[in-house]
């Protein structure tokens, strides 16, 4: 089956760094672009390319830089879960590549603009997406789907509404989710299903590849961040679970919902508002989702949500991509 042709959107960041290698492994990537997030741009750009050296690909995948802070707010870094310098835990040498000339928003338009059938896949804050948007809206209708981590059809982590890529950027995830870009959100209620114990760990420790110990290396250092305030057993590699829903969609159950995000709530500036009314049947849950054809009343879906996951499929595709790594 011919690979999705996708650029990357991210910010690197432990579970971006997963998220790129494996739509390296399954996709056609024509580019990644790094945008302000989980560290200062210099950092996730210089990570990028620090990823794609250690699975030898930095020759042949581009990377370019993106903006640097948000639309409208300050930038939210989270060195308390990827350290000062965004991938934190690792030892890795600097980079010996470095961003291609030209501005991400720039590579996003040209090349939606010249390439059919491209998706986009953002695991950062939207702040590249939206620019995008804005300085060319004709690539509402030219790319095949955007497939985002970000926000959550129940609860936050950055608050108790918001999730991180959202709440960082708000205004520019306003802007994609009401484009009219057909939307895939991985939110923290699929994410949250994703969490790799010490096991998995061991799994990839013993795959025999660079890229295995690489993993194993990121883990155990979001684990041990993430033991102040989440389950201290197991790490979510968030990033990771957007791209696998494009590399084997049947791993994510979803259904259609209309997605607004909350600019001005004091309690939920950042929250995505999701309407999954119509889910709330008879018997509330996914499959009631498929005969709801109209909304509960509400507005006309705009995405996808993401809401049940593979999880045995997933640690499966996930050992795979870093196994076929040399
Ligand atoms: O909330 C999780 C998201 O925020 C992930 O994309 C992680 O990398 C951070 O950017
Ligand atoms: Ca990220």
């Amino acid at each position: 089956m011919e690979r999705k042709k996708v650029i990357l959107d991210c910010d690197p960041g432990h579970d971006d760094a997963f998220a790129i290698m494996l739509a390296v492994q399954n996709l056609s990537v024509l580019g990644i672009t790094t945008v302000g997030g989980n560290s200062p741009l210099e950092n996730v750009t210089r990570n990028a390319l620090k990823v794609l050296e250690v699975i030898g690909h930095a020759d042949d995948v581009p990377v370019f830089a993106g903006h640097s802070c948000p639309m409208v707010a300050p930038l939210v870094t989270a060195p308390m879960f990827h350290g000062e310098s965004g991938l934190d835990g690792p030892v890795l040498p600097e980079p010996t590549h470095v961003p291609r000339e030209g501005h991400a928003v720039d590579f996003i338009v040209d090349t939606v603009m010249s390439e059919d059938d491209v998706t986009l896949v953002a695991t950062g804050p939207l702040t590249n997406i939206a620019a995008a948007i804005n300085r060319e809206p004709r690539i509402v209708g030219r790319v095949r789907e955007i497939c985002i981590m970000g926000g959550s059809v129940t609860f936050g982590n950055w608050t108790p509404a918001a999730e991180f890529n959202i709440y960082v950027d708000p205004e520019a995830a306003a802007r994609v989710f009401e484009s009219g870009m057909h939307v895939k959100m991985t939110g923290l209620n699929l994410t949250r299903q994703s969490g790799f114990d010490e096991g998995i760990i061991r799994r990839f420790d013993t795959l025999g590849t660079r890229a295995g110990t690489f993993a194993g290396d990121l883990t155990r250092f979001f684990m041990s961040a993430g033991r102040k305030i989440n389950d201290p057993t197991v790490a979510c590699m968030h990033d990771a679970c957007a791209v696998a829903w494009l590399i084997a969609p049947e791993l994510v159950k979803s259904a259609p919902m209309h997605i607004d995000v909350e600019l001005s709530g004091t309690l939920t500036r950042g929250m995505t508002v999701c309407d999954y009314r119509h889910l709330c049947g008879p018997v509330p849950g996914v499959d009631v989702c498929r005969e709801a054809q109209t909304p509960y009343k509400g507005k006309l879906p705009n995405a996808e949500a993401a809401l049940e996951l593979d999880y045995e499929g997933y640690v499966d595709l996930v050992c795979d991509t870093l196994a076929r790594y040399n």
